[in-house]
């Protein structure tokens, strides 16, 4: 475990700043009640720690309205609010095969079950979606565009203020799935023109798993789908229509969201900037490393511009899962293989025949030791794979 070298940061971020383990533990001890619930003062600073998260979160997004940004349990859980609150039958969506399966699921059971028409817009050998591609597929039924910020097998990331614009034109909402980027680079709704941007708190916003949300735009309406209790306002029949408590239901992680408080604050403290410029510069090292390595296949791009600290390769000849047992067993470096549940991303590359890709995710407590080494073994494997 001491000589783990964890190159899975695109799955979730390991280790966390000590300050979140920290906080997490502080407050949950001292604050771990259930806030907005009762008058008391435990619960009102308990709510205050809740309500200072969603202005941060507000803010990192730059909304204006801290009670538009609300609280699910992971990105999935928000993309689900988005997609069946946002879409009715005989609705048409325009996505893109960078997505996630938890946006294309969704997507998916809203055609089968719904009737919702449902567009995928391809991305190019460099792995970019052209935003005119996505607006030759509007029609006039077309009530929403969703689109991966940050690719989570290929790294890209997608001109959302050119894709904004087309979607302000055409008078269509504009929702992003902010996984891979929230906390990483920098996501403005106002210049980007984005409507609803989907987040979750355990990856680069170096929070705890089961926790994750929304922000929805002034002007912008996401049905809510569910109902339950919002701890205010208990003798209505119907579940609230305001912000937060449309798209909130039932007891919040009050834990999880103080550990994004704390990741949040580190990010701060630290400078986004300079997080994705260390982070950067390892994955540099590592193409530059990868691209020397004979029998390597690295998918996307070769100019790192516009790009997160994701890198898909396979050992030429190898399926991705022997590549990762190997560098798991032989070399203790922890990394993912597969379809990284994006299998529209695969069946476009050709990789969804050799079991996917090895997915290096580079995180801010990676070193330039641990890209040598893992350069090293890939290198080591690539050799023993052509000898044999
Ligand atoms: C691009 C993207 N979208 C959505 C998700 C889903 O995130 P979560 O499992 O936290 O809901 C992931 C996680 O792997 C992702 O990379």
């Amino acid at each position: 475990m001491e000589d783990l070298i964890y190159l899975d940061n695109g799955a979730t971020s390991y280790p966390k700043p000590d300050e979140v383990y920290t906080f997490m533990d502080s407050f949950y001890r001292s604050f771990g009640v259930n806030p907005g619930r009762s008058g008391y003062d435990l619960c009102m600073e308990t709510g205050a720690v809740v309500d200072t998260t969603r202005k941060m979160l507000a803010d990192l997004f730059n909304g204006n309205d801290p009670n538009r940004l609300c609280f699910s349990y992971n990105s999935t859980d928000a993309l689900n609010l988005i997609i069946y609150g946002m879409l009715q039958p005989g609705d048409h969506a325009v996505t893109t095969t960078l997505e996630h399966n938890s946006v294309l699921r969704p997507l998916y059971h809203q055609n089968k079950l719904n009737n919702v028409e449902v567009d995928h817009v391809p991305f190019d050998t460099n792995g970019f979606v052209d935003p005119d591609k996505i607006k030759q597929k509007i029609q006039a039924n077309t009530r929403l565009v969703i689109v991966n910020h940050a690719s989570n097998v290929l790294g890209t990331v997608q001109p959302l203020e050119t894709i904004g614009r087309i979607c302000r034109e055409h008078d269509v909402a504009f929702a992003i799935d902010a996984s891979q980027s929230a906390g990483k680079v920098p996501i403005d709704i106002e210049q980007m023109l984005i409507d609803v941007v989907a987040f979750t708190g355990h990856k680069s916003l170096l929070g705890p798993t089961g926790i994750g949300g929304l922000y929805v735009r002034e002007g912008i309406e996401v049905r809510h789908t569910r109902a339950g209790g919002t701890g205010v306002r208990s003798a209505a029949r119907m579940h609230l229509d305001d912000y937060p408590y449309r798209l909130e239901y039932g007891t919040g992680n009050v834990v999880g969201i103080a550990g994004i408080h704390a990741g949040l604050k580190w990010i701060q403290q630290k400078g986004m900037d300079q997080i994705h410029h260390h982070e950067m510069k390892l994955t540099r090292m590592l193409r530059d490393g990868l691209r020397k390595i004979d029998g390597v296949l690295l998918y996307g791009q070769d100019d790192l511009a516009d790009h997160i600290a994701v890198l898909s390769f396979n050992v030429a000849g190898m399926e991705a899962l022997n590549t990762g047992t190997l560098l798991d067993g032989e070399y203790d470096i922890a990394c993912r293989t597969g379809l990284h549940c994006a299998p529209l991303v695969h069946e476009q590359l050709g990789t969804d025949k050799i079991g996917g890709t090895v997915r290096i995710g580079i995180g801010p407590f990676n070193t330039e030791e641990h890209i040598q080494t893992a350069i090293q073994a890939v290198a080591e494997i690539a050799d023993f794979q052509k000898k044999k």
